[in-house]
């Protein structure tokens, strides 16, 4: 039992940079209180005392401002940010490492008894205020936006915002690794390129750099089998691009007004 409470106490400093000490942490922390009392609600619940275990409940939730249902099932290192108007249902399955803020709602949209509320995986993520309604999975290390509202599974990984919640689309780290790749190899930083630049721009230097790095694949095959043929026709290094040759391109793009 020590080892959980010193797991819970060691989940607060890896989550919330306003923790100073032990001591603090274990007085001034109500998400850590719930989460207690939560663990005597479950285990009673389970034994059966049915009635005791909603009286530990909402003792809990006067305390804390913070119900958590004996039935949902709660993983390891559970962090409760603030906590207050937090709600989390019956039927709610939370994995390791989950971490909830202020005024999160883990919810059913039906009456009907059985799985009604969501299951989030281990690593997840819910912002201040957000609502997860339904029984469906937001998958593992997802986060989900303050204030969102989510009625529909959500991909590991992904990050949810808004009203009705939407999954935001970043880009494809593969891509991007393989475009830093193909440009630092043509000698130029195609980091600093794209991000300054208005959007169109940025995904045509991208589709080019992709072209590029398709051709450069192909020509590097053919070079290797015309070596196999004995040949020495890519031995010669080609010549790097030159700073001083985008010189003029930078200064018209500084030069620009802002919109
Ligand atoms: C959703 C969240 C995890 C996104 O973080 P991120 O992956 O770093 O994403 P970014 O900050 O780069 O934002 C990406 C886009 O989503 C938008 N966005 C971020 N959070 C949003 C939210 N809660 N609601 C609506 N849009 C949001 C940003 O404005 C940005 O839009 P743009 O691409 O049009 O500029 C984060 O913004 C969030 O809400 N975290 C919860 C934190 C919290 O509740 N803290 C409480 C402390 S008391």
């Amino acid at each position: 039992m020590f080892e959980r409470v010193r797991e819970d106490i060691q989940s607060v400093f890896h989550r919330d940079p306003a923790a100073r000490n032990a001591f603090e942490v274990l007085t001034c922390y109500p998400g850590l209180h719930a989460i207690w009392l939560h663990r005597l609600s479950g285990w009673l619940w389970l034994a059966g005392w049915k009635w005791l275990a909603r009286m530990v409940s909402n003792f809990g939730r006067w305390l804390t401002g913070i119900e958590i249902h004996p039935g949902a099932k709660i993983g390891k290192r559970f962090f409760i940010d603030h906590g207050m108007g937090i709600v989390i249902g019956e039927t709610a399955e939370i994995g390791d490492d989950v971490t909830l803020y202020q005024g999160v709602t883990l919810g059913g949209t039906s009456w009907n008894k059985g799985k009604r509320h969501p299951t989030l995986e281990s690593g997840v993520v819910v912002g201040a205020g957000a609502k997860v309604l339904g029984p469906f999975t937001v998958g593992a290390n997802a986060k989900v936006g303050s204030n969102a509202v989510v009625t529909k599974a959500v991909p590991a990984g992904a990050t949810v915002v808004g009203i009705p919640g939407r999954i935001i689309v970043k880009a494809d780290d593969e891509v991007e690794a393989k475009r830093q790749a193909i440009a630092e190899k043509l000698g130029f930083d195609a980091y600093g390129v794209s991000q300054d630049m208005p959007d169109p721009i940025a995904k045509a230097i991208g589709q080019l750099l992709d072209h590029l790095q398709a051709v450069d694949g192909r020509l590097e095959g053919m070079c290797s089998a015309l070596k196999a043929l004995g040949s020495d026709y890519c031995a010669q290094e080609l010549p790097a691009l030159r700073d001083e040759d985008f010189d003029d391109v930078c200064k018209g793009l500084d030069d620009k007004p802002a919109a």
